[in-house]
């Protein structure tokens, strides 16, 4: 990479740099309004332009000197995909000391999940059904990007997915919107920490605005058909629960809603973002998709693109060069669009000052500390805790898992079991697959007498391996087979229109299944996949989907009892692709699924219509009992109320265990036809043998809103039922309980946490 300039050129840089500071003495450097003052049109365009530094997986790799001389003119507000202190500090000062203005400039990567120390998978992390987990996550990956002379991540990935053919689904929390909401704001919270300017805090770019996870059929940047009330309680709430904790910045989602692409959407990003939530954050475009509104069939060219865009609050493009190129003739042809660009140029100064960038431009750009953050112990045993956390025990017959420690010969069969890159998942960031404890790696240093095979790479159809699996399989006392998905079967453009498991995968499945020998599948992946000729027959399936660096002690740990896995499953898994989406919150039908009693009934001719595994499913190594609950009143107003749903909960297992509280919701008659379940709280509890805890959720009116025939929220009056189990398809305690009169609500149900306490702690 090229980053640096001649001492000849320094030399006659400095004069400008002289004059520059004269201009700036008069405006405090945290006065934007002043700062906006002083610069000519051009400049502000330059700050609504964000340019790629490099690629993905070559970072900083188009810093050339043409590249330089654009910053030199003060043509660039942001590069992404750029990293290292050395460099990025170099590239900072050719901004502050070359420029007219000396303007800071924003450097952004993908940290998706982690920077160097890979975390689990988003999916993965949801799993866990812990904030506080997703929240440490958050805070590491800043500590340690803002080390490489970061100020800003494209995350969290807050996109409800309910179609497990979507590739991305990988990349956020799954189909719930109150687990989602939780997600993203103890992401946010992580990232950007209690201060911004802080040297090791980030800023959170919270996407992909709108419904992109809603892509028709699954397929990537495909539109949307998400009506006006499936936005407000199902797509949105995610993004507005980030509003809520501080969200600096959004990215817009690529693809259109019910025709009107979202980077060129007034109605939402401006009147609804902006005026009706009173978000004043950076809001930048994905990928080239101000370029795409021409595409998408909305704009003539690129200067129609360009006006859309902006006019739907759109402050940063990145890197498709519209508004560098095109902005300037937009502006002179249509003068109302100046006050605009001033806005936008505010915003993006503004975040560029709460990042303290004005006061010490270099602060994130400590070669010294970029050393030492990295992959410290600290962070790797975070990296393992949570991977252990995320770990879901679908299946566990005759209880053949844990593992005693004298199992004798283990044959550990698939090529994912011994694939360090596949666990760093879509966006690896700095991520190396030399760090990385695979699962041979570790079951081998754990485990005496572990055989390996590979059986059948994970995506071929080449059923060559199988036979010496099968021998394997054989001569030791029982199989660990890790089956799935790579990493690159899941992530962005990577839409499948089969949930099946890919290759010859499940024919290595049917052999080692037929030796008769005891078979635990370690199911590997960034998706809910349709096995159920897996799940049927294997004696064990955990669900280890790719859990970053220290994927290999987790399951191990798990395999072998000194982890109880305690995840839940985020996202419901299909029978069958033809299945999706089987989301649990759906719409009750006026002819609900009965294939005993009707034909005419809401039902498939060829499967059941119930899931494979449920959204909250996940089992234990023990038990738990759920006590009476009990409620603070059997009435609460419609307007102000709050209720407090009590619940015991006793571990009645031989060990140690965590168990995950879920409480849902129904409106049984309300103005609009309301979900058959609804998750409105949840607490992860840890319990040791016999131990009894109580969990008190408290909710307040607000979180049984509606969105009404009038568009708004509404709290109606009747009954409420709430149900608390261990899974939305274990419900072990129904109560009910009356909301009086009615009140408009604030903001979406969904978005809005529950208290939640738990006694002794
Ligand atoms: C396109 C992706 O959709 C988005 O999520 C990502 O942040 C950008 N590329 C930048 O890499």
């Amino acid at each position: 990479m090229v980053v640096g300039f001649s001492a000849a050129q320094a030399q006659a840089q400095a004069q400008n740099a002289d004059h520059r500071q004269a201009q700036v003495e008069g405006a405090s450097h945290t006065d934007i309004d002043a700062f906006l003052k002083l610069m000519t049109r051009a400049e502000k365009v330059g700050q609504l332009v964000q340019r790629m530094g490099g690629r993905s997986k070559a970072l900083n790799s188009r810093l050339g000197p043409e590249e330089l001389d654009r910053v030199r003119r003060g043509e660039v507000g942001s590069y992404l995909h750029v990293a290292g202190a050395g460099p990025l500090r170099e590239l900072q000062r050719v901004a502050i000391e070359e420029s007219r203005l000396g303007i800071p400039l924003l450097f952004s990567m993908d940290v998706v999940h982690g920077y160097r120390t890979i975390f689990p998978v988003p999916l993965a992390m949801a799993a866990n059904w812990n904030p506080d987990a997703a929240r440490l996550h958050a805070e590491i990956a800043a500590r340690e990007a803002s080390a490489a002379g970061l100020h800003w991540t494209f995350a969290p990935m807050v996109d409800i997915a309910r179609d497990p053919r979507w590739g991305r689904i990988v990349e956020g929390a799954g189909e719930d919107a109150y687990l989602g909401s939780r997600m993203a704001e103890a992401q946010v919270r992580g990232f950007q920490g209690g201060d911004l300017s802080a040297r090791d805090t980030i800023m959170a770019g919270t996407k992909h605005f709108g419904a992109y996870g809603a892509a028709e059929g699954g397929r990537d940047y495909a539109g949307a058909e998400a009506g006006e009330r499936s936005m407000r309680e199902v797509y949105l709430p995610p993004f507005r629960a980030a509003a809520n904790a501080g969200t600096a910045s959004y990215m817009t989602a690529f693809n259109a809603v019910d025709g009107v692409p979202t980077t060129g959407n007034a109605a939402l990003l401006r009147s609804m973002l902006r005026d009706e939530w009173g978000w004043d954050g950076l809001l930048l475009s994905d990928w080239r998709a101000v370029e795409e509104l021409m595409a998408h069939g909305v704009a003539r060219d690129r200067l129609g693109a360009a006006t859309l865009a902006l006019r739907a609050s759109v402050d940063m493009d990145m890197v498709a060069d519209v508004y560098a190129e095109d902005l300037v003739a937009a502006l002179e042809s249509d003068p109302s669009l100046e006050p605009l660009l001033d806005e936008a140029v505010r915003r993006i100064l503004k975040v560029k000052r709460d990042l303290g960038l004005f006061d010490d431009p270099y602060k994130y750009h400590d070669s010294a500390r970029e050393t030492e953050v990295m992959l410290t112990a600290a962070h790797r045993d975070a990296a393992r805790r949570i991977a252990e956390q995320s770990i879901v025990l679908l299946k566990n017959e005759r209880q053949v898992l844990p593992l005693a420690r004298d199992a004798g010969r283990i044959a550990l069969v698939g090529a994912l079991a011994d694939d360090a890159l596949s666990q760093l998942g879509s966006w690896r960031a700095r991520g190396d697959a030399a760090d990385v404890v695979t699962l041979r790696a570790a079951l081998e240093a754990a485990h005496p007498d572990v055989v390996y095979a590979s059986g059948a790479a994970s995506r071929s159809d080449d059923e060559s391996g199988i036979a010496e699996a099968v021998r394997a399989a054989e001569n030791a006392d029982m199989v660990v087979l890790a089956i799935g998905e790579d990493y690159d079967c899941s992530g962005e453009a990577r839409s499948r229109s089969s949930l099946e498991l890919p290759g010859a995968q499940q024919a290595l499945f049917d052999a080692l299944e037929a030796t008769g020998k005891p078979v635990v599948v370690v199911l590997t992946g960034g998706r809910p996949l349709a096995i159920p000729e897996v799940t049927e027959r294997a004696d064990a399936v955990l669900a280890a989907w790719l859990l970053g660096v220290e994927a290999g002690p987790a399951i191990v740990n798990t395999l072998f009892g000194a982890n109880n896995p305690g995840g839940k499953l985020p996202v419901s898994f299909p029978r069958a692709t033809g299945q999706v989406p089987v989301n649990y919150d759906h719409l009750p039908s006026g002819r609900p699924a009965d294939p005993d009693l009707s034909k005419d009934t809401a039902r498939y001719m060829d499967a059941p219509v119930t899931p494979l595994y449920a959204f909250g499913h996940g089992l234990s190594y023990t038990n738990f009992d759920y006590g009476e609950v009990r409620l603070s009143a059997a009435q609460i107003p419609a307007q102000g109320g709050a209720i407090s749903v009590t619940i015991p909960v006793t571990n009645t297992g031989p060990v140690a265990g965590d168990e995950v509280v879920q409480l849902y919701m129904r409106d049984p008659v309300a103005s609009v036809s309301r979900p058959v379940q609804q998750l409105r709280a949840f607490a992860r509890i840890a319990l040791d043998a016999g131990e009894r805890r109580e969990v008190m959720f408290t909710l307040t009116s607000d979180q049984f809103a509606l969105w009404s025939l009038d568009d708004d929220w509404l709290i109606e009056p009747g009954t409420i039922e709430l149900m608390v189990g261990s899974s939305s398809d274990d419900i072990r305690k129904r109560i009910s309980f009356e909301i009086a009169g009615t009140a408009t609500g604030s903001i979406a149900p969904a978005a809005i946490a529950s208290g939640v306490s738990v006694s002794g702690e």
